[in-house]
């Protein structure tokens, strides 16, 4: 569908950028324009201004320039139609369409959109409305999950069958490609298809601005050779790396707070948030990358990363400061006891219990000066130097010399050298 000449017109006149802007971005007011670090590219002055009455905004560093839309566009990477679809919600208007579509491609993607929103309504309505779906919603309440979090996330059940979706799709004679595209069926060899999701809880994976892209599926019952977890594959509409579980409900509490709690686990985001804990979002399904911090650092400058108190927990976190140091974003890491997991914890402990935890986050340094402490890595010289040297390295990711020298400092008071000898190395 099109939306009306007209109405893309409404919604530019009422979409004021400096409003839209400072929702990225902290604009400060310099004569006429405003002035802010270009979000597009790394810089340490600002060369990033807007114009009010112009309606532009413009970078002198890296070029990037345009409207209300194209800043949209280029920031959250929404389609022209999802980028004033956007700002018509944020300004009150109510859009008027016309049929046909922009081009081929456009259809395809509104399909893909469109495609994973009713699949996403058959798994809910499975969940909630049928037989087979009764234990799982008994598993998910016996997790602690209830009903207005199932429906506020729209939690869903993908039926046992080879075929649940399928004969759903070939009953309402939907197109089979574009399911296939977004890997919910699979073809066989005799040009059939089969399910990828049988048996399992559906966990709907939103975009930043609420559409359905994707799917994380939990078994139900343990079955041998099969992975506990089972998510979408990439498609056009849906990117792994640059998808944050839970970001597109909880990013307003996120942004109010200025500050992030980013779990492994959908199961942990869903504890969290049921206990009330709101400015939660969870990486599942991958493994941390730089653009999710990218993105989630757009939204607040804290963020806090909760590892499991084991082994792997240790080395996510190592992996993970790394990760963080790459980018400006201030962050903090905090352990659980071993053995637990967020949901676990909070489950036996309670919110105080893990707010104060999330609360006593440690600094990467604090961190690695612990935990090398705990495994008696600071008892000798050798131990000791070795312990440093990761900690440097660790701290060479940082792109700005000034912030490095600043860490380096921090390392060499906890470690009771003179920076010289810190920096020398
Ligand atoms: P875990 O194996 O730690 O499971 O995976 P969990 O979150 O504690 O799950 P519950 O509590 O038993 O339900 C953590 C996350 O890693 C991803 C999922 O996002 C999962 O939530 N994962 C795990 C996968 O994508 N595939 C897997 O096979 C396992
Ligand atoms: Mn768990």
């Amino acid at each position: 569908m099109r939306i009306s000449e007209d109405s893309i017109k409404e919604v530019l006149d009422a979409a004021d950028i400096v409003t839209v802007i400072s929702d990225y971005v902290n604009l400060r007011q310099s004569g006429r324009n405003f002035v802010a670090l270009c979000p597009f590219h790394k810089e340490k002055t600002p060369s990033f201004t807007v114009s009010r009455e112009k309606g532009l905004f413009h970078c002198f560093g890296c070029g990037a320039g345009g409207n209300v839309v194209s800043f949209l566009m280029k920031l959250e990477k929404l389609t022209f139609v999802d980028a004033i679809e956007t700002l018509a919600k944020k300004f009150g208007i109510k859009l008027k369409y016309e049929g046909g579509f922009n081009s081929d491609e456009d259809k395809e993607l509104e399909n893909l959109y469109e495609y994973s929103l009713l699949a996403m309504q058959f798994f809910h309505k499975n969940l909630l409305e049928t037989n087979e779906g009764r234990s799982a919603l008994k598993y998910l309440k016996d997790r602690g999950i209830d009903e207005a979090t199932i429906k506020a996330f729209k939690l869903g059940y993908a039926l046992g069958a080879w075929d649940g979706l399928y004969n759903f799709i070939k009953t309402n004679k939907y197109e089979p490609e574009i399911f296939e595209k977004l890997g919910l069926i699979i073809k066989k060899e005799d040009g059939d298809y089969y399910d990828r999701f049988r048996g399992r809880i559906i966990f709907p994976i939103f975009s930043t601005i609420g559409r359905v892209i994707a799917f994380g599926g939990r078994i139900l019952i343990d079955e041998k050779d099969q992975p506990k977890y089972l998510n979408s594959p990439e498609s056009r509409i849906y990117i792994k790396g640059k998808t944050l579980f839970g970001l597109f409900q909880t990013k307003d509490e996120i942004r109010r707070t200025q500050s992030a709690i980013l779990v492994e686990g959908y199961m942990d985001f869903l504890s969290l948030y049921q206990k009330g804990i709101r400015n939660v979002v969870a990486s599942a399904g991958t493994s941390l990358t730089i653009d999710q911090i990218y993105i989630l650092s757009k939204v607040a400058p804290n963020i806090n990363l909760i590892f499991d108190g084991d082994e792997a927990g240790q080395k996510a976190a190592v992996r993970s400061i790394e990760l963080m140091l790459q980018t400006d974003v201030n962050f903090k890491i905090v352990s659980l006891p071993e053995n637990e997991d967020p949901d676990s914890f909070i489950r036996k402990s309670g919110r105080e219990k893990f707010l104060e935890l999330v609360e006593d986050g440690k600094n990467y340094i604090d961190y690695v000066f612990e935990l090398a402490s705990k495994r008696n890595a600071l008892n000798d010289t050798n131990s000791k130097l070795k312990v440093i040297d990761s900690l440097l390295e660790y701290t060479s990711k940082v792109r700005d010399p000034l912030r490095r020298e600043i860490l380096a400092r921090e390392i060499a008071k906890k470690f009771n050298v003179t920076v010289n000898s810190v920096i020398k190395n």
